[in-house]
């Protein structure tokens, strides 16, 4: 028999732990933000009322969830308070496997044993982290995309995931309000970052190859299939730079020459200071990019 899922430990008080706790005490949850460093904390107790308010000013939760919300957290730099009765722990730590490694072996040693433990990293698998955290049955991946924009979130369980903590996790994701897409097995980004790659990836071949123009390589994506933005345009939200390393390491992993080719294409922009959105200028120039006014689209229904 399940415990029933209560309170919540979020690990790591940063961009990603206080999106996912506020979420889960807008829905009734008793949350919990513990951070190693008092400093994040401060800065956390300063963001928190105004990111609730965000919640609700994106329509994500009402403003009587979020003001009833902000009663319902505390912050903890004590892990044994933080941790001695938590129900589910979710782990927003840097994206780094020794860093998280160590941080589940530290709770496995605090948490009661009906703790279930999950990761809402980016690009590692939980596998990598499985055998850390000293309970691996009662272990996965549950991660959370930007929660002011979407309530899409995965389930990626590692071969040694039970049934029951699935089933477990699956029921917490519906009473925060989250839609889980479940994996059937262990996949490097997931399910849209590994789309989303792809995407990206043949938009910059056809780029690097001069098949086309960047504006009308969008064109095509949004004007087919009625997005607001195109691969270029994502890639200047996302940031050249990020878009680039990314690139750049998969290109020297697979040693796949187009793939060098299109990181090269995307370090010419890096290297004049082009990064995107957050420099003014990536692949178009902000804030009023092109692809954002109705013209860029005129002619085609
Ligand atoms: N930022 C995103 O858009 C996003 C989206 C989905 C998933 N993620 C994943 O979420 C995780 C966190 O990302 P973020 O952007 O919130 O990072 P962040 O840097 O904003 O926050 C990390 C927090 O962890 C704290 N921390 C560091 N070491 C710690 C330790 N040993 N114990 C407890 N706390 C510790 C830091 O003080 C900081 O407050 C990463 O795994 C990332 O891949 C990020």
């Amino acid at each position: 028999m399940e415990k029933k899922i209560e309170k919540v430990l979020i690990l790591g008080a940063g961009t990603m732990g206080l999106q996912i706790g506020l979420q889960c005490a807008a829905w009734g949850f008793e949350v919990t933000f513990y951070d190693a460093f008092e400093k994040a904390l401060e800065q956390a107790k300063k963001r928190v009322n105004k990111l609730a308010d965000s919640l609700a000013g994106h329509r994500r939760v009402s403003p009587e969830q979020a003001a009833a919300a902000k009663g319902r957290i505390r912050f903890s730099s004590d892990p044994e308070s933080a941790g001695k009765d938590a129900d589910l722990i979710n782990e927003s730590v840097p994206e780094d496997p020794k860093i998280k490694q160590a941080v589940f072996a530290q709770f496995n040693e605090i948490c009661p044993d009906y703790t279930i433990f999950t990761t809402n990293s980016s690009t590692l698998v939980p596998s990598m982290i499985a055998g850390a955290t000293g309970r691996p049955d009662r272990f996965a991946a549950l991660h959370f995309h930007d929660l002011l924009l979407t309530n899409v979130v995965d389930i990626m369980p590692h071969p040694g995931t039970s049934q029951q903590t699935l089933a477990a996790i699956r029921e917490f994701c519906k009473a925060i309000d989250q839609f889980p897409i479940e994996l059937k097995k262990e996949q490097h980004g997931y399910v849209f970052n590994t789309m989303l790659s792809e995407l990206m990836g043949s938009a910059l071949t056809l780029a690097a190859k001069e098949v086309a123009s960047v504006e009308d390589i969008d064109r095509a994506w949004m004007g087919i299939m009625k997005t607001a933005v195109g691969p270029f345009g994502i890639m200047d939200s996302v940031g050249l730079e990020t878009v680039y390393k990314i690139s750049d390491y998969w290109a020297g992993v697979k040693n796949d020459p187009q793939a060098k080719a299109n990181a090269a294409f995307l370090k010419e922009r890096v290297d004049k200071g082009n990064l995107g959105v957050k420099t003014g200028k990536g692949f178009y120039r902000y804030p009023e990019a092109s692809f954002l006014s109705p013209d860029f689209l005129k002619g085609i229904r």
